[in-house]
Parts: C-alpha cells; sequence; structure tokens
C-alpha cells in the first residue's frame, strides 16, 4: 500500500502531468492561429501524451491502494514570440519535469517503496526522451533561424502520428490503461 507521502506526491504528479498537458494544448493553439499547423500538430500530440501519463500515475495510486486527489491546475501562458520560443519554453518545461520524477523516486527509494521505484523507471526513460524530443525541435528552429526554414520544420512535425500504445491507452477506460 502506498504511504500517504507517497500518495500525495503522485496526486501531485498527476497535477503536473495535466498541467504539462495543458500547456501543450496552449502551445499548440498559438502555433495553429500563427500558421504552423505542423508544429500544432506535434504539441497537440504531445498534450494527449501527457494525459497518457497522468493516466499511468492515476492507476498506481488506485493499484496500490491509495485515494487519487485530483488538486487544482493552473492557468498556462497563451502568447510566445516565435516557435522558437515555444519549443524552447516546452524544453525548459520537460527539464522541470525531469526533476519532479527525480524526486518521487528518491522519495520512493528513501521509503523502501520497491514497486514505485519500479514503475517510476519507466518515467525516467520517458523524460530522458521527453527532453531529447523536445531539444531536437529547438535545435531544427534555431538552425533554420526564421523564415522558410520555419516553414519546412512545420511540415516535418506535421508528419508526427500517436504512437499506437498511447491511442490505445486513450481510447479505453482510465482504469485499465497501463
Ligand atoms: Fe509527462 Fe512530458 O512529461
Amino acid at each position: 500500500m502506498l504511504s500517504k507521502k507517497m500518495t500525495a506526491a503522485f496526486n501531485g504528479q498527476v497535477a503536473a502531468e495535466l498541467y504539462s498537458s495543458y500547456l501543450y494544448i496552449s502551445m499548440s493553439a498559438w502555433l495553429q492561429s500563427e500558421g504552423f499547423p505542423g508544429a500544432a500538430n506535434w504539441m497537440g500530440l504531445q498534450a494527449r501524451e501527457e494525459v497518457y501519463h497522468a493516466q499511468k500515475l492515476y492507476n498506481h495510486i488506485l493499484e496500490r491502494g491509495g485515494q487519487v486527489k485530483l488538486g487544482a491546475i493552473e492557468a498556462p501562458p497563451f502568447k510566445w514570440k516565435t516557435p522558437l520560443e515555444v519549443f524552447e519554453q516546452a524544453y525548459a518545461h520537460e527539464q522541470k519535469v525531469t526533476g519532479l520524477i527525480n524526486n518521487l523516486m528518491s522519495m520512493a527509494k528513501a521509503e523502501s517503496d520497491h514497486a514505485s521505484e519500479i514503475f517510476l523507471q519507466w518515467f525516467v526513460t520517458e523524460q530522458v526522451e521527453e527532453e531529447a524530443t523536445a531539444l531536437d525541435v529547438v535545435q531544427k528552429f534555431k538552425l533554420a533561424a526564421g523564415g522558410a526554414g520555419f516553414f519546412m520544420i512545420d511540415q516535418e512535425l506535421g508528419a508526427r502520428v500517436l504512437s499506437q500504445i498511447v491511442k490505445d491507452a486513450l481510447t479505453g477506460t482510465v482504469a485499465s490503461s497501463n
């Protein structure tokens, strides 16, 4: 069974993942309105992945006998200057999330909560990918330096599709998606 402290920390992480989704939806809307439908697609899919992350955490709380207690989610920003700035902020946000996951892992270790440690390993690996993919787009936009280069990158980002595992999880019920 999850301790009260770990339950509260996991509930906090559910809110953090849902905030990530909220932030990326906001970024997606701005990108769409500024004429970058490909980048908007990329960010919209990222937002859905964040819901998947929240679901995984939610399931872990329930499976371990904890109480899901959803907290408030703050309003995200809604305006940026360039697509590069959007992705720079997304990259910085992912670094923050990595820190939160690392804190959770440290708490699990301190409590000898081995089940949570094993569960969190997936998130540790996922964060390496999350940071790498955001940084990859930042670097692409930096190299393009605006204009036609931005347009080409936007087309490339438009090709992103949701992975089957995330698609399956999001179309199933919340409780059964792992
Ligand atoms: Fe759920 Fe992008 O980390």
